[in-house]
């Protein structure tokens, strides 16, 4: 035998020259929940180690995340319901929960990547990404609330926002909206291949967003297409998005591969709420080794073409890698 394939999985010291895909805490983004108050922890049900934390708490887990090697975190606020009406109006108030938590990490630890999230749910009494009228969403009467919202997260010191509300030419209407305030060096991660997936369900529970009716499926990705996506990357692109976003991440291999394949962005892929309960949910049973079958989620994800990944686990990988 000359080809014996092997040899090259000898010893450790091996395996790792020869390894095609690295992780690092630096791949690596936080998502997070804040939730008003002081010292609040709650944990959520469907989502055990992940808390809604009010800016305080977040602070402290940002440290830890910081001190491992983490620099970004993706900030999702929980709305009161009473704040919360049909145009998401509290997503402009300058001193509203999401702006107040951005100026907090922004001043406490400055080389922490703020990237918010843009769409109308966490603020909608609807529930819905956009503005729903006899039933329907209206794309573009949702465009200008969108790049509002976008423009109020920039001015509290946000450095990259991420609409993750799937309405047609939201990207280009932020981007205008960012330049003509002259948040020219703010960029867009836009959720570009973004799923209607039962996935998201505890992230849902998590904001207390999920739709009071119907479902997203009319402004979401069918799960059942691949080819639609190189129509949504070319948009993306010409419109100015500085970074693609595919979500769900798992499920979604071939769509994170497709995106690295037709763009030379950075491609970044979510490791939804539902990927995270199902490995939290399976250890605890005993089933699953939760912090191998973590890493090896991520670097599956990596391995596709994520440079950059969103993931609950992302102290508990950064720990593991160190
Ligand atoms: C909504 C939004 C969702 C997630 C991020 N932004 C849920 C949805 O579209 O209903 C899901 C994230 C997750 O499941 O971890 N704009």
């Amino acid at each position: 035998m000359i080809d014996r394939p092997r040899r090259n999985r000898v010893s450790p010291g091996v395996r790792e020259f020869v390894a095609e895909t690295r992780l690092t805490p630096h791949n690596l983004v936080l998502p997070a929940f804040v939730q008003e108050g002081n010292q609040v922890r709650l944990e959520v049900g469907s989502m055990p180690g992940v808390f809604r934390l009010s800016p305080d708490e977040l602070i402290k887990e940002l440290r830890v995340a910081h001190g491992l090697g983490i620099r970004g975190t993706a900030l999702f606020p929980v709305i009161d319901d009473a704040l919360k009406d049909p145009y998401g109006k509290e997503s402009l108030n300058p001193d509203g929960l999401l702006q107040r938590t951005i100026r907090l990490i922004k001043s406490e630890i400055p080389d922490m990547i703020v990237i918010t999230d843009v769409a109308l749910d966490p603020y909608s009494s609807d529930g819905h990404d956009g503005l729903l009228k006899d039933g329907e969403i209206l794309n573009d009467e949702t465009l200008p609330l969108l790049a509002g919202m976008a423009v109020e997260q920039a001015r509290a010191g946000a450095d990259i926002v991420a609409p993750s509300d799937m309405m047609d030419g939201r990207v280009l209407a932020i981007r205008e909206a960012l330049d003509e305030e002259n948040f020219i060096n703010v960029g867009i991660c836009s959720y570009c291949l973004k799923y209607a997936s039962y996935f998201y369900g505890p992230f849902r529970d998590a904001l207390d967003s999920a739709p009071r009716g119907g479902d997203k499926k009319t402004y979401q990705m069918d799960v059942r297409n691949q080819r639609e996506a190189l129509r949504e990357i070319q948009l993306d692109e010409a419109e100015g998005a500085d970074w693609l976003l595919v979500k769900p991440g798992l499920p979604f291999l071939d769509m994170i591969r497709m995106a690295r394949e037709n763009s030379e962005l950075p491609i970044a892929a979510y490791h939804v709420s539902g990927e995270y309960a199902m490995l939290k949910a399976a250890s605890e049973k005993g089933w699953l080794d939760y912090d191998q079958c973590l890493l090896e989620s991520l670097m599956c994800m990596r391995r596709a073409g994520a440079d950059i990944l969103f993931t609950y686990g992302a102290i508990d990988a950064a720990r593991l890698l160190q």
